[in-house]
Protein backbone atom coordinates (compact mmCIF):
# COMPACT_ATOMS: atom_id res chain seq x y z
CA UNK A 1 0.00 0.00 0.00
CA UNK A 2 1.56 2.95 -0.87
CA UNK A 3 1.58 6.28 1.44
CA UNK A 4 -1.01 8.04 -0.20
CA UNK A 5 -3.40 5.00 -0.23
CA UNK A 6 -2.54 5.10 3.68
CA UNK A 7 -3.53 8.40 4.03
CA UNK A 8 -6.69 8.08 2.02
CA UNK A 9 -7.66 5.09 4.04
CA UNK A 10 -7.19 7.24 7.63
CA UNK A 11 -9.15 10.05 5.77
CA UNK A 12 -11.91 7.38 5.48
CA UNK A 13 -11.56 6.22 8.64
CA UNK A 14 -11.71 9.74 10.26
CA UNK A 15 -14.67 10.30 8.39
CA UNK A 16 -16.80 7.05 9.54
CA UNK A 17 -15.53 7.50 13.43
CA UNK A 18 -17.14 11.13 13.16
CA UNK A 19 -20.64 9.98 11.66
CA UNK A 20 -20.74 7.26 14.49
CA UNK A 21 -20.20 10.36 16.98
CA UNK A 22 -22.87 12.55 15.70
CA UNK A 23 -25.13 9.37 15.53
CA UNK A 24 -24.35 8.86 19.42
CA UNK A 25 -24.86 12.50 20.14
CA UNK A 26 -28.17 12.79 18.30
CA UNK A 27 -29.54 9.49 20.16
CA UNK A 28 -28.17 11.08 23.58
CA UNK A 29 -29.94 14.22 22.47
CA UNK A 30 -33.32 12.36 22.53
CA UNK A 31 -32.81 11.38 26.18
CA UNK A 32 -33.26 14.63 29.16
CA UNK A 33 -30.49 14.88 31.29
CA UNK A 34 -30.34 14.23 34.60
CA UNK A 35 -28.14 15.61 37.45
CA UNK A 36 -25.32 13.97 38.44
CA UNK A 37 -25.32 14.92 42.05
CA UNK A 38 -29.38 14.93 42.87
CA UNK A 39 -30.67 12.99 40.49
CA UNK A 40 -33.26 15.16 38.95
CA UNK A 41 -34.21 15.42 35.17
CA UNK A 42 -33.70 18.91 33.37
CA UNK A 43 -37.39 19.49 33.24
CA UNK A 44 -37.46 19.52 36.79
CA UNK A 45 -34.07 20.96 38.00
CA UNK A 46 -33.99 23.47 35.06
CA UNK A 47 -31.04 24.03 32.85
CA UNK A 48 -28.15 21.71 33.41
CA UNK A 49 -24.34 22.74 33.31
CA UNK A 50 -22.32 20.34 31.09
CA UNK A 51 -18.66 18.71 32.45
CA UNK A 52 -16.61 16.99 30.81
CA UNK A 53 -17.71 12.69 30.12
CA UNK A 54 -21.18 13.60 29.73
CA UNK A 55 -22.19 14.45 33.35
CA UNK A 56 -24.48 17.47 34.10
CA UNK A 57 -25.05 19.07 37.33
CA UNK A 58 -28.13 21.04 37.89
CA UNK A 59 -26.98 24.72 38.91
CA UNK A 60 -28.37 24.55 42.36
CA UNK A 61 -26.04 21.45 43.20
CA UNK A 62 -23.36 23.65 41.55
CA UNK A 63 -24.08 26.39 43.90
CA UNK A 64 -23.93 23.97 46.75
CA UNK A 65 -20.53 22.93 45.77
CA UNK A 66 -18.97 25.57 45.34
CA UNK A 67 -20.48 27.11 48.69
CA UNK A 68 -19.02 24.11 50.54
CA UNK A 69 -15.39 24.51 48.94
CA UNK A 70 -15.13 28.32 49.41
CA UNK A 71 -16.97 28.11 53.29
CA UNK A 72 -15.03 25.10 54.20
CA UNK A 73 -11.93 24.61 56.30
CA UNK A 74 -9.38 22.64 53.91
CA UNK A 75 -6.73 23.85 52.02
CA UNK A 76 -7.03 21.79 48.65
CA UNK A 77 -3.93 22.85 47.11
CA UNK A 78 -2.31 21.18 49.67
CA UNK A 79 -4.40 18.04 49.78
CA UNK A 80 -2.55 17.05 46.31
CA UNK A 81 0.55 16.82 47.73
CA UNK A 82 -0.09 13.80 50.71
CA UNK A 83 0.78 10.76 49.54
CA UNK A 84 -2.83 8.47 49.17
CA UNK A 85 -5.18 11.47 49.48
CA UNK A 86 -6.86 11.38 45.41
CA UNK A 87 -8.56 14.19 44.65
CA UNK A 88 -11.62 13.87 42.29
CA UNK A 89 -11.07 12.58 39.15
CA UNK A 90 -13.81 13.31 36.46
CA UNK A 91 -12.70 10.81 34.06
CA UNK A 92 -13.11 7.86 36.57
CA UNK A 93 -17.12 9.04 35.86
CA UNK A 94 -17.93 8.47 32.56
CA UNK A 95 -21.46 7.71 31.88
CA UNK A 96 -22.45 7.98 35.59
CA UNK A 97 -26.01 8.03 34.96
CA UNK A 98 -26.96 4.97 32.84
CA UNK A 99 -29.28 5.26 29.69
CA UNK A 100 -31.60 3.34 31.33
CA UNK A 101 -32.76 6.01 34.04
CA UNK A 102 -32.49 8.60 31.04
CA UNK A 103 -36.35 9.71 30.10
CA UNK A 104 -36.94 10.84 26.39
CA UNK A 105 -37.17 14.26 25.67
CA UNK A 106 -40.65 16.12 25.17
CA UNK A 107 -39.89 17.70 21.95
CA UNK A 108 -41.23 21.43 22.06
CA UNK A 109 -44.62 22.05 20.14
CA UNK A 110 -44.93 18.18 19.39
CA UNK A 111 -48.11 16.91 19.41
CA UNK A 112 -49.30 14.05 21.59
CA UNK A 113 -49.60 11.60 18.79
CA UNK A 114 -51.54 7.84 19.44
CA UNK A 115 -49.59 5.00 18.21
CA UNK A 116 -51.47 4.00 16.35
CA UNK A 117 -54.26 5.42 13.46
CA UNK A 118 -57.28 3.95 13.61
CA UNK A 119 -58.25 2.82 10.55
CA UNK A 120 -55.57 0.62 11.01
CA UNK A 121 -56.34 -1.58 14.45
CA UNK A 122 -56.90 -4.98 14.11
CA UNK A 123 -60.00 -6.37 14.95
CA UNK A 124 -61.20 -8.42 17.63
CA UNK A 125 -61.36 -11.24 15.09
CA UNK A 126 -58.05 -11.05 13.55
CA UNK A 127 -56.66 -10.61 17.19
CA UNK A 128 -58.66 -13.91 18.06
CA UNK A 129 -57.59 -15.76 14.75
CA UNK A 130 -53.65 -14.93 15.51
CA UNK A 131 -53.94 -16.28 19.07
CA UNK A 132 -56.07 -19.58 17.96
CA UNK A 133 -52.72 -20.04 16.30
CA UNK A 134 -50.73 -20.80 19.18
CA UNK A 135 -53.65 -21.16 22.11
CA UNK A 136 -55.44 -24.27 21.91
CA UNK A 137 -59.23 -23.76 23.64
CA UNK A 138 -59.84 -21.01 26.18
CA UNK A 139 -62.33 -19.44 23.54
CA UNK A 140 -64.08 -17.51 26.34
CA UNK A 141 -60.80 -15.91 27.41
CA UNK A 142 -59.16 -15.25 24.02
CA UNK A 143 -62.91 -13.50 22.70
CA UNK A 144 -62.52 -11.90 25.73
CA UNK A 145 -58.90 -10.21 25.61
CA UNK A 146 -59.38 -9.58 21.74
CA UNK A 147 -62.08 -7.35 22.29
CA UNK A 148 -60.38 -5.82 25.88
CA UNK A 149 -57.64 -5.26 23.84
CA UNK A 150 -58.80 -3.31 20.65
CA UNK A 151 -61.32 -1.41 22.89
CA UNK A 152 -58.04 -0.12 24.37
CA UNK A 153 -56.57 0.92 20.96
CA UNK A 154 -59.16 2.39 20.28
CA UNK A 155 -59.26 4.44 23.00
CA UNK A 156 -55.88 5.42 22.63
CA UNK A 157 -56.38 6.14 19.18
CA UNK A 158 -59.16 8.61 20.05
CA UNK A 159 -57.50 10.07 22.91
CA UNK A 160 -60.39 12.54 24.79
CA UNK A 161 -62.05 14.24 21.85
CA UNK A 162 -64.90 15.08 24.03
CA UNK A 163 -66.75 15.04 26.87
CA UNK A 164 -67.76 11.06 26.60
CA UNK A 165 -64.34 9.74 28.00
CA UNK A 166 -64.25 5.80 27.19
CA UNK A 167 -63.40 4.05 30.37
CA UNK A 168 -60.45 1.40 30.40
CA UNK A 169 -61.52 -2.01 31.63
CA UNK A 170 -58.89 -3.75 33.19
CA UNK A 171 -59.29 -7.78 33.59
CA UNK A 172 -58.92 -10.06 36.46
CA UNK A 173 -58.25 -13.32 34.40
CA UNK A 174 -58.25 -16.79 36.85
CA UNK A 175 -57.17 -20.29 35.37
CA UNK A 176 -55.78 -23.75 36.63
CA UNK A 177 -51.98 -24.00 36.77
CA UNK A 178 -50.72 -24.84 33.58
CA UNK A 179 -53.79 -23.43 31.81
CA UNK A 180 -52.26 -20.83 29.98
CA UNK A 181 -52.80 -17.69 31.19
CA UNK A 182 -48.84 -16.69 31.02
CA UNK A 183 -49.02 -17.75 27.34
CA UNK A 184 -51.90 -16.29 26.32
CA UNK A 185 -50.65 -12.98 27.53
CA UNK A 186 -47.41 -13.56 25.66
CA UNK A 187 -48.63 -14.92 22.47
CA UNK A 188 -50.66 -11.15 22.49
CA UNK A 189 -47.53 -9.32 23.29
CA UNK A 190 -45.67 -10.61 20.27
CA UNK A 191 -48.84 -9.71 18.32
CA UNK A 192 -49.18 -6.01 19.65
CA UNK A 193 -47.86 -2.66 18.58
CA UNK A 194 -48.27 -1.21 21.90
CA UNK A 195 -45.62 -1.35 24.75
CA UNK A 196 -46.47 -4.32 27.17
CA UNK A 197 -44.99 -4.89 30.51
CA UNK A 198 -45.10 -8.79 31.81
CA UNK A 199 -44.49 -8.64 35.87
CA UNK A 200 -44.56 -10.50 39.03
CA UNK A 201 -47.00 -9.45 41.72
CA UNK A 202 -44.89 -12.08 44.20
CA UNK A 203 -41.51 -9.47 44.51
CA UNK A 204 -44.12 -6.47 45.44
CA UNK A 205 -43.54 -4.83 49.27
CA UNK A 206 -45.03 -1.52 50.34
CA UNK A 207 -42.30 0.95 49.59
CA UNK A 208 -39.92 1.06 52.25
CA UNK A 209 -39.57 -2.48 52.46
CA UNK A 210 -37.17 -5.27 51.14
CA UNK A 211 -38.51 -6.02 47.79
CA UNK A 212 -40.12 -3.98 44.52
CA UNK A 213 -42.00 -0.74 45.11
CA UNK A 214 -45.83 -1.53 43.91
CA UNK A 215 -44.87 1.64 40.76
CA UNK A 216 -41.69 -0.69 39.80
CA UNK A 217 -44.21 -2.34 37.53
CA UNK A 218 -44.97 0.74 35.80
CA UNK A 219 -41.16 1.56 35.61
CA UNK A 220 -41.01 -1.79 33.71
CA UNK A 221 -43.76 -0.45 31.12
CA UNK A 222 -41.48 2.59 30.68
CA UNK A 223 -38.45 0.44 29.96
CA UNK A 224 -40.17 -1.39 27.28
CA UNK A 225 -41.70 1.82 25.71
CA UNK A 226 -37.96 2.84 25.69
CA UNK A 227 -38.46 5.27 28.79
CA UNK A 228 -40.79 7.90 26.32
CA UNK A 229 -43.34 8.67 29.11
CA UNK A 230 -45.92 9.27 26.53
CA UNK A 231 -45.74 5.71 24.40
CA UNK A 232 -45.48 4.49 28.33
CA UNK A 233 -49.03 5.69 28.92
CA UNK A 234 -50.91 4.22 26.23
CA UNK A 235 -49.41 0.58 27.45
CA UNK A 236 -50.47 -2.83 28.71
CA UNK A 237 -48.90 -4.09 32.30
CA UNK A 238 -49.96 -7.97 32.79
CA UNK A 239 -49.66 -8.64 36.63
CA UNK A 240 -48.77 -12.19 37.30
CA UNK A 241 -49.79 -14.43 39.96
CA UNK A 242 -51.86 -11.91 41.32
CA UNK A 243 -53.42 -14.57 43.67
CA UNK A 244 -50.36 -14.35 45.71
CA UNK A 245 -50.81 -10.74 47.27
CA UNK A 246 -53.84 -12.35 48.76
CA UNK A 247 -55.06 -10.89 52.58
CA UNK A 248 -52.94 -13.29 54.83
CA UNK A 249 -55.45 -14.91 57.24
CA UNK A 250 -54.46 -15.26 60.93
CA UNK A 251 -51.97 -12.96 61.50
CA UNK A 252 -51.26 -10.28 63.25
CA UNK A 253 -48.07 -8.80 61.75
CA UNK A 254 -47.94 -6.21 59.08
CA UNK A 255 -48.94 -7.58 55.88
CA UNK A 256 -46.11 -5.60 53.46
CA UNK A 257 -46.52 -8.08 50.28
CA UNK A 258 -50.66 -9.01 50.81
CA UNK A 259 -53.03 -6.87 51.84
CA UNK A 260 -50.56 -3.37 51.20
CA UNK A 261 -49.83 -4.10 47.97
CA UNK A 262 -53.34 -4.43 47.14
CA UNK A 263 -54.08 -0.70 48.51
CA UNK A 264 -50.79 0.44 46.82
CA UNK A 265 -52.13 -0.68 43.65
CA UNK A 266 -55.62 0.86 43.78
CA UNK A 267 -54.55 4.59 42.33
CA UNK A 268 -52.47 2.79 39.65
CA UNK A 269 -55.05 0.94 38.06
CA UNK A 270 -57.60 3.48 38.57
CA UNK A 271 -55.36 5.96 36.93
CA UNK A 272 -54.03 8.86 38.47
CA UNK A 273 -50.40 10.53 38.16
CA UNK A 274 -47.49 8.23 40.13
CA UNK A 275 -43.95 9.03 40.66
CA UNK A 276 -41.69 6.06 39.30
CA UNK A 277 -38.32 5.49 39.59
CA UNK A 278 -36.83 5.48 36.13
CA UNK A 279 -34.42 1.83 35.19
CA UNK A 280 -34.62 0.52 38.88
CA UNK A 281 -36.99 -1.44 41.04
CA UNK A 282 -37.68 0.76 44.25
CA UNK A 283 -37.31 4.97 44.96
CA UNK A 284 -34.38 5.92 46.51
CA UNK A 285 -32.00 8.75 46.16
CA UNK A 286 -29.42 7.25 43.66
CA UNK A 287 -32.64 7.00 40.78
CA UNK A 288 -34.23 9.95 38.99
CA UNK A 289 -37.80 9.62 39.19
CA UNK A 290 -40.73 10.59 36.67
CA UNK A 291 -44.62 11.20 36.59
CA UNK A 292 -46.26 8.79 34.70
CA UNK A 293 -50.85 9.25 34.02
CA UNK A 294 -51.45 5.86 34.37
CA UNK A 295 -55.46 6.78 32.85
CA UNK A 296 -54.82 5.12 29.61
CA UNK A 297 -52.74 2.27 30.84
CA UNK A 298 -54.47 -1.19 30.38
CA UNK A 299 -54.13 -3.51 33.12
CA UNK A 300 -54.44 -6.87 33.46
CA UNK A 301 -54.26 -9.50 36.00
CA UNK A 302 -53.46 -13.08 36.50
CA UNK A 303 -54.06 -15.68 38.65
CA UNK A 304 -54.27 -19.58 39.35
CA UNK A 305 -56.16 -18.79 42.49
CA UNK A 306 -55.60 -22.24 44.48
CA UNK A 307 -58.51 -23.27 46.84
CA UNK A 308 -60.54 -20.92 44.92
CA UNK A 309 -62.72 -23.99 43.94
CA UNK A 310 -63.66 -25.10 47.49
CA UNK A 311 -64.69 -21.56 48.15
CA UNK A 312 -67.15 -21.96 45.72
CA UNK A 313 -68.23 -25.06 46.14
CA UNK A 314 -69.01 -24.03 49.97
CA UNK A 315 -70.90 -20.92 48.66
CA UNK A 316 -73.06 -23.38 46.04
CA UNK A 317 -73.70 -26.62 48.32
CA UNK A 318 -74.61 -24.02 51.07
CA UNK A 319 -77.23 -21.98 48.81
CA UNK A 320 -78.44 -25.17 47.36
CA UNK A 321 -78.89 -27.01 50.54
CA UNK A 322 -81.56 -24.37 51.78
CA UNK A 323 -84.94 -24.65 51.00
CA UNK A 324 -87.23 -26.66 48.85
CA UNK A 325 -84.66 -27.63 45.87
CA UNK A 326 -82.03 -29.06 48.08
CA UNK A 327 -80.01 -30.56 46.03
CA UNK A 328 -77.45 -33.46 46.53
CA UNK A 329 -74.79 -32.59 49.02
CA UNK A 330 -71.74 -33.67 46.30
CA UNK A 331 -73.43 -32.01 43.53
CA UNK A 332 -70.71 -29.50 42.77
CA UNK A 333 -67.36 -32.34 43.94
CA UNK A 334 -66.71 -33.21 40.02
CA UNK A 335 -68.15 -30.65 38.61
CA UNK A 336 -65.19 -29.49 35.93
CA UNK A 337 -66.09 -25.68 35.22
CA UNK A 338 -67.04 -24.76 38.70
CA UNK A 339 -64.35 -22.15 38.68
CA UNK A 340 -66.73 -20.20 36.23
CA UNK A 341 -69.65 -19.68 39.00
CA UNK A 342 -66.89 -18.08 40.85
CA UNK A 343 -68.40 -14.22 42.43
CA UNK A 344 -66.78 -11.39 43.33
CA UNK A 345 -68.23 -12.24 47.15
CA UNK A 346 -65.69 -15.45 46.24
CA UNK A 347 -62.73 -13.35 45.84
CA UNK A 348 -63.29 -11.53 48.75
CA UNK A 349 -63.50 -14.43 50.45
CA UNK A 350 -60.31 -15.54 49.04
CA UNK A 351 -58.57 -12.70 50.28
CA UNK A 352 -59.21 -9.90 47.90
CA UNK A 353 -59.94 -6.38 48.94
CA UNK A 354 -63.26 -4.55 47.46
CA UNK A 355 -61.61 -1.79 46.51
CA UNK A 356 -59.00 -3.91 44.30
CA UNK A 357 -61.82 -6.87 42.64
CA UNK A 358 -64.22 -2.80 41.85
CA UNK A 359 -61.37 -1.76 39.73
CA UNK A 360 -61.01 -5.37 37.70
CA UNK A 361 -64.73 -4.93 36.51
CA UNK A 362 -63.67 -7.70 33.81
CA UNK A 363 -63.67 -10.71 35.53
CA UNK A 364 -63.15 -14.22 33.76
CA UNK A 365 -61.67 -17.62 33.96
CA UNK A 366 -59.85 -20.47 31.91
CA UNK A 367 -61.03 -23.75 31.82
CA UNK A 368 -58.75 -26.62 33.18
CA UNK A 369 -57.74 -28.42 30.19
CA UNK A 370 -59.10 -32.07 29.04
CA UNK A 371 -57.81 -34.72 27.35
CA UNK A 372 -58.74 -33.48 23.93
CA UNK A 373 -57.24 -30.23 24.51
CA UNK A 374 -53.76 -31.81 25.55
CA UNK A 375 -53.57 -34.24 22.59
CA UNK A 376 -54.37 -30.50 20.68
CA UNK A 377 -51.41 -28.81 22.65
CA UNK A 378 -49.43 -31.55 21.39
CA UNK A 379 -49.48 -31.26 17.89
CA UNK A 380 -51.05 -28.27 16.94
CA UNK A 381 -50.10 -24.76 17.92
CA UNK A 382 -47.54 -23.20 15.26
CA UNK A 383 -45.00 -24.39 17.94
CA UNK A 384 -45.76 -27.38 19.20
CA UNK A 385 -44.54 -30.07 21.40
CA UNK A 386 -44.12 -32.90 18.50
CA UNK A 387 -43.31 -30.34 15.68
CA UNK A 388 -39.89 -29.34 17.23
CA UNK A 389 -38.96 -33.00 17.78
CA UNK A 390 -40.29 -33.64 14.25
CA UNK A 391 -37.97 -30.79 13.25
CA UNK A 392 -35.20 -32.09 15.32
CA UNK A 393 -34.97 -35.25 13.77
CA UNK A 394 -35.47 -33.88 10.39
CA UNK A 395 -32.29 -32.58 10.74
CA UNK A 396 -31.05 -36.11 11.00
CA UNK A 397 -33.54 -36.90 8.08
CA UNK A 398 -35.52 -39.29 10.22
CA UNK A 399 -39.43 -38.96 10.32
CA UNK A 400 -40.94 -38.74 12.96
CA UNK A 401 -44.78 -40.19 13.60
CA UNK A 402 -46.81 -40.85 16.16
CA UNK A 403 -49.46 -43.24 16.65
CA UNK A 404 -52.75 -41.27 17.99
CA UNK A 405 -53.06 -43.69 20.80
CA UNK A 406 -50.07 -42.61 21.85
CA UNK A 407 -51.14 -38.98 22.06
CA UNK A 408 -53.72 -39.88 24.14
CA UNK A 409 -51.67 -42.05 26.43
CA UNK A 410 -49.46 -39.16 26.58
CA UNK A 411 -52.52 -36.65 27.43
CA UNK A 412 -53.77 -38.90 30.22
CA UNK A 413 -50.89 -39.06 31.95
CA UNK A 414 -50.02 -35.56 32.13
CA UNK A 415 -53.56 -35.40 33.23
CA UNK A 416 -52.34 -37.25 36.27
CA UNK A 417 -49.90 -34.75 37.63
CA UNK A 418 -52.04 -32.13 37.47
CA UNK A 419 -49.86 -29.36 36.31
CA UNK A 420 -51.65 -28.63 33.58
CA UNK A 421 -49.87 -27.90 29.90
CA UNK A 422 -46.38 -28.12 31.52
CA UNK A 423 -46.79 -31.90 32.18
CA UNK A 424 -46.61 -32.75 28.41
CA UNK A 425 -43.03 -31.62 27.97
CA UNK A 426 -41.80 -33.37 31.12
CA UNK A 427 -42.89 -36.41 29.71
CA UNK A 428 -42.30 -36.46 25.99
CA UNK A 429 -38.42 -35.66 27.09
CA UNK A 430 -37.97 -38.08 29.57
CA UNK A 431 -38.98 -40.86 26.75
CA UNK A 432 -37.72 -38.95 23.87
CA UNK A 433 -34.20 -39.50 25.21
CA UNK A 434 -33.87 -42.83 24.41
CA UNK A 435 -34.90 -42.51 20.62
CA UNK A 436 -32.59 -39.15 20.38
CA UNK A 437 -29.44 -41.12 21.58
CA UNK A 438 -29.94 -44.31 19.92
CA UNK A 439 -31.41 -43.01 16.37
CA UNK A 440 -28.09 -40.66 15.35
CA UNK A 441 -26.08 -44.30 15.95
CA UNK A 442 -27.63 -45.87 12.66
CA UNK A 443 -27.25 -43.73 9.50
CA UNK A 444 -29.70 -46.88 8.45
CA UNK A 445 -32.68 -45.82 9.91
CA UNK A 446 -35.90 -43.52 8.01
CA UNK A 447 -38.59 -43.45 10.33
CA UNK A 448 -39.56 -43.68 13.81
CA UNK A 449 -43.33 -44.90 15.29
CA UNK A 450 -44.02 -43.72 18.91
CA UNK A 451 -46.54 -46.11 19.80
CA UNK A 452 -48.95 -46.70 22.86
CA UNK A 453 -47.33 -49.38 24.02
CA UNK A 454 -43.96 -47.57 24.06
CA UNK A 455 -45.65 -44.63 26.19
CA UNK A 456 -46.95 -47.16 28.43
CA UNK A 457 -43.39 -49.11 28.67
CA UNK A 458 -44.79 -52.48 27.51
CA UNK A 459 -43.30 -52.20 24.11
CA UNK A 460 -41.03 -50.46 21.81
CA UNK A 461 -41.25 -47.68 18.93
CA UNK A 462 -41.34 -48.87 15.09
CA UNK A 463 -38.16 -48.40 13.42
CA UNK A 464 -38.51 -48.05 9.68
CA UNK A 465 -35.55 -48.69 7.42
CA UNK A 466 -34.92 -46.84 4.82
CA UNK A 467 -36.59 -48.33 1.55
CA UNK A 468 -37.91 -51.49 4.21
CA UNK A 469 -40.89 -52.46 5.98
CA UNK A 470 -41.59 -51.61 9.07
CA UNK A 471 -40.16 -53.79 12.19
CA UNK A 472 -40.24 -53.57 16.02
CA UNK A 473 -37.11 -52.51 17.51
CA UNK A 474 -36.34 -54.05 20.77
CA UNK A 475 -38.01 -52.70 23.97
N1 LIG B 1 -54.30 -23.57 25.92
C1 LIG B 1 -53.02 -23.81 25.62
N2 LIG B 1 -52.64 -23.92 24.32
C2 LIG B 1 -51.35 -24.18 24.02
N3 LIG B 1 -50.37 -24.34 24.90
C3 LIG B 1 -50.67 -24.23 26.19
C4 LIG B 1 -52.01 -23.95 26.62
N4 LIG B 1 -52.03 -23.93 27.95
C5 LIG B 1 -50.78 -24.12 28.36
N5 LIG B 1 -49.93 -24.31 27.32
C6 LIG B 1 -48.51 -24.61 27.42
O1 LIG B 1 -48.18 -24.80 28.78
C7 LIG B 1 -47.18 -23.92 29.21
C8 LIG B 1 -47.52 -23.37 30.57
O2 LIG B 1 -48.64 -22.51 30.53
P1 LIG B 1 -48.71 -21.11 31.29
O3 LIG B 1 -47.35 -20.66 31.62
O4 LIG B 1 -49.54 -20.18 30.51
O5 LIG B 1 -49.47 -21.54 32.60
P2 LIG B 1 -50.24 -20.58 33.63
O6 LIG B 1 -51.69 -20.70 33.33
O7 LIG B 1 -49.64 -19.24 33.61
O8 LIG B 1 -49.95 -21.35 35.00
P3 LIG B 1 -49.48 -20.76 36.42
O9 LIG B 1 -50.71 -20.34 37.13
O10 LIG B 1 -48.84 -21.95 37.08
O11 LIG B 1 -48.54 -19.66 36.15
C9 LIG B 1 -47.10 -22.85 28.14
O12 LIG B 1 -45.79 -22.42 27.96
C10 LIG B 1 -47.65 -23.50 26.91
O13 LIG B 1 -46.60 -24.08 26.16
MG1 LIG C 1 -48.29 -18.18 34.82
Amino acid sequence: MSERDQNNENEIEKVNDSEVEVEKTKKEDEYEKICFICHRPESTAGKMIDLPNNISVCSDCMQKSFDAMTNGQIDYSKLMNIPGVQIFNMSDLENAVPKQQKIKKRKEGEEKKPLLDINNIPAPHKIKAKLDEYVVGQEYAKKVMSVAVYNHYKRVATDTMDDIEIEKSNMLMIGPTGSGKTYLVKTLARLLDVPLAITDATSLTEAGYIGDDIESVVSKLLAAADNDVEKAEQGIIFIDEIDKIAKKKNTNQRDVSGESVQQGMLKLLEGSEVEVPVGANSKNAMVPLTTVNTRNILFICGGAFPDLENIIKERLTKQAAIGFNADLKDKYDHDKNILGKVTTEDLRNFGMIPEFLGRLPIVFTLQGLDEDMYVKILKEPKNAILKQYQKLLALDEVKLEFDDSALRAIARKAMEKDTGARALRAIIEEFMLDIMYEIPKDDSIGQVTITESYIQGTGGPIITLRGQEPALLEG
